[in-house]
């Protein structure tokens, strides 16, 4: 049903009554894997110093983009349990890695890269570990680096990349990695930001139907507590009219996130006092403010120009 819209705009999942969180992992994955989404696209744009957690780095210090393979890795769930329970159990996780996948992830950051204008593409792997799959990380990155002669190309094992981003992530500007460490690289970037109530994600096949999320899961313990930062979500939707090509409608959103954040119109994980309603409110008043009409943002319209008019936004 999902593949007739351009674009799904999912909230955040997970709820502690079902058992290992289950229907989030098979809703998530589930539409990641039989949509095909194979970028999973997470900037990370630090609005204001005081939400770095690290020491003396403002806006100007972090500004990067990660994509993390999607489609593959150790989230195929190909291994099972052998004589579980017993002192005896094996248990096997296999991690796949296809050249179509490698290929086509790190192809679309350096395709990013050169279409905005930025310098450096650092791939993460740990192929001194991982010698098989990871090889394979490393030929098809030395195999299209070359291609992109402006671009300069890194490579990082992983821990040190986490390492670096650490000590200063102001030289990075598009990391790839694999579904595993893109995913633990992305927590830890989200921290640079304000949190993971700030961090914003699409989950992208070019061309094709793609779904938006904020990276944070649902915060069963904020429940209807109203203190949840909205942002994330908000900016999710951000990152999805602006791959759906609406660029102004998308920066009108970042433009009243950056306004409203840095007013200290937020909640309290981000330095503000407000509730999850009134953080929300902030944003939408200054969209107002920008000349966003309501009726722009209509998700009843076909807004995707050009589009045949069965094509409809979700
Ligand atoms: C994420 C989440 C998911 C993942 C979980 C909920 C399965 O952590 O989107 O980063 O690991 O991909
Ligand atoms: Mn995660």
């Amino acid at each position: 049903m999902l593949r007739e819209f351009d674009a799904i705009f999912i909230g955040a999942l997970g709820d502690p009554r079902v058992p290992d969180n289950r229907h989030a992992r098979d809703i998530l994955l589930g539409t990641r894997f039989e949509l095909d989404l194979y970028v999973n696209y997470r900037p990370v744009k630090l609005l204001h110093e005081r939400l770095c957690p690290l020491k003396g780095r403002g806006p100007e210090d972090v500004d990067f983009v990660v994509f993390r393979e999607n489609t593959e890795g150790v989230y195929v769930g190909v291994g099972g349990r052998f004589k579980p329970g017993t002192d005896d159990e094996i248990a096997i996780q296999e991690e796949i890695n296809t050249y179509k996948g490698v290929h086509r992830i790190i192809r679309h950051a350096f395709e990013f890269a050169k279409a905005r204008g930025l310098t450096k593409v650092c791939m993460a792997d740990k192929s001194n570990a991982m010698t098989a799959g990871h090889a394979l990380w490393q030929r098809v990155f030395r195999e299209l680096a070359p291609q992109y002669p402006g671009i300069e190309a890194t490579h990082y094992y992983i821990d040190a990349l986490a390492m670096y981003l650490v000590l200063d992530p102001k030289p990075f500007q598009v990391i790839v990695t694999n579904n595993l460490f893109g995913d633990i690289i992305t927590d830890l970037a989200a921290t640079f930001q304000g949190g993971l109530g700030m961090a914003a994600s699409g989950n992208i096949h070019p061309g094709k139907t793609s779904m938006f999320e904020p990276v944070h899961g649902s915060a069963p313990k904020f429940a209807g507590k109203n203190v949840a930062n909205p942002i994330g979500a908000i900016a999710s939707a951000a990152l999805m009219l602006d791959t759906l090509g609406l660029k102004d409608e998308a920066a009108a959103i970042d433009r009243a996130i950056a306004d409203a954040v840095v007013a200290g119109e937020c909640t309290a994980d981000v330095g503000g006092s407000l509730g999850t309603r009134e953080a929300g409110n902030a944003i939408v008043q200054r969209l107002t403010h920008h000349g966003v009409r309501d009726n722009q943002l209509n998700t009843d319209k076909d807004q995707t120009g050009g589009g045949e008019k069965g094509r409809k936004l979700s």
